[in-house]
């Protein structure tokens, strides 16, 4: 029988996976006019990947992130109770989880998409922790998985240049209220902006011919990257210290800032903002682009395989992105 009360939440393992084909800002600089130099000031990134086969989908990099995950523990597929994809790009809009749930044998599991652009893996973390909290669930896997090269205008040099595909996972278990590791949280939205980043649905411009309905299509990302960027800077600092401050935490306990990774610069101001040195920043973006719900989950991977991340350290983790949403979760690893 479930026990409502109570109780805490860890992360047990973490998985990644990128696809094979990398694309560095000179080959972009052979399609729209840019270069590698005011790239890689303007933002940080070298190169991403992209998926490449044809019938691939964020659903393979999802299953192999997971798998990952799984192997790190030995944790048998059938033991999850349930999945939590966080996708903005899912190969079926009724949902991609099922598809990952059934490929990774998680026959257990009850399978559900979270949509909230790069702040998606935040708020998968942050669901998974109500249920394991509560005592309804103990074991669920949250992946967060993009291939926004999809809906790319490869011919738009402000938005072309920042985007990879990934995915990233994590298995967060149920556990005893003294080994709680997801410490807080404080989340945020505010749709006046929602116009700033979108893949927006468009009506065609006439009706059906015969039904007087209008149907339609997704449009390509649009983003306005200044109002973007100025609001991470000014949001997220904010977010951040209204989270450690509900834990009485103060900047000075942060061992590791893992922001989304939109931007070095975002980064860098961020952590300014804070007064957070720079060496507590964990930055992969130079290899991999915006990655959008895959970011947070792909460098957390990273940092825990390169064993930066020790035992007991508080790890600060922030998302940010279309919604506009945003969001905080303190963790304690
Ligand atoms: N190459 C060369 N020149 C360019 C490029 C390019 N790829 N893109 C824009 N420019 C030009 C512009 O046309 C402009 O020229 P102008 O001055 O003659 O008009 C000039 O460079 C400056 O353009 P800005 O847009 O002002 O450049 P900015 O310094 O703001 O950098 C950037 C643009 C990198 C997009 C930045 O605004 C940014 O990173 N914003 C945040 C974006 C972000 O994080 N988005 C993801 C959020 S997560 C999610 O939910 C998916």
């Amino acid at each position: 029988m479930k026990s409502f009360m109570i109780q805490g939440a860890k992360i047990l393992a973490t998985g990644s996976a990128v696809p094979n084909s990398s694309l560095s800002n000179n080959q972009i600089s052979n399609i729209v006019n840019t270069s590698d130099e005011w790239i890689f000031t303007r933002t940080g990134i070298k190169e991403r990947r992209v998926l490449t086969g044809i019938n691939q989908s964020v659903v393979d990099l999802g299953i192999l992130a997971s798998m990952d995950a799984l192997k790190k523990i030995s944790m048998d597929p059938s033991e999850i109770d349930l999945i939590i994809l966080a996708t903005s790009s899912p190969n079926d809009l009724f949902g991609s989880a099922s598809q990952i749930q059934c490929k990774i044998g998680a026959t257990n599991a009850v399978a559900f998409d979270l949509t909230a652009a790069c702040s998606g893996f935040v708020l998968g973390i942050v669901t998974a922790s109500q249920f394991l909290q509560n005592g309804s669930y103990r074991n669920i896997l949250v992946i967060g998985a993009d291939v926004l090269s999809k809906w790319i205008d490869w011919s738009d040099r402000s938005t072309c240049i920042l985007f990879g595909d990934a995915a990233g996972a994590a298995i967060v278990q149920r556990c005893s209220n003294q080994n709680n590791s997801i410490l807080n949280f404080q989340l945020n939205t505010d749709g006046k902006y929602s116009e700033h980043l979108s893949i927006a649905y468009k009506n065609y411009t006439s009706p059906h011919s015969k039904l007087n309905l209008y149907q339609g299509y997704f449009n390509y990302v649009a983003m306005n990257g200044k109002e973007v960027y100025k609001f991470a800077v000014s949001q997220v600092p904010l977010s951040i210290l209204k989270c450690l401050s509900s834990l009485d935490m103060s900047v000075n306990d942060v061992d590791w800032l893992l922001l989304h990774q939109a931007n070095e610069r975002i980064l860098k101001a961020v952590a300014d903002k804070l007064s957070i040195n720079k060496s507590k920043i964990i930055a992969n973006l130079s290899k991999y682009g915006n990655t959008s719900a895959a970011s947070i989950p792909l460098a957390l991977d990273e940092a825990v395989q390169d064993d930066k991340i020790l035992d007991s350290q508080i790890v600060v983790i922030a998302g940010f992105g279309a919604g506009l949403t945003w969001g905080t979760v303190v963790i304690r690893w």
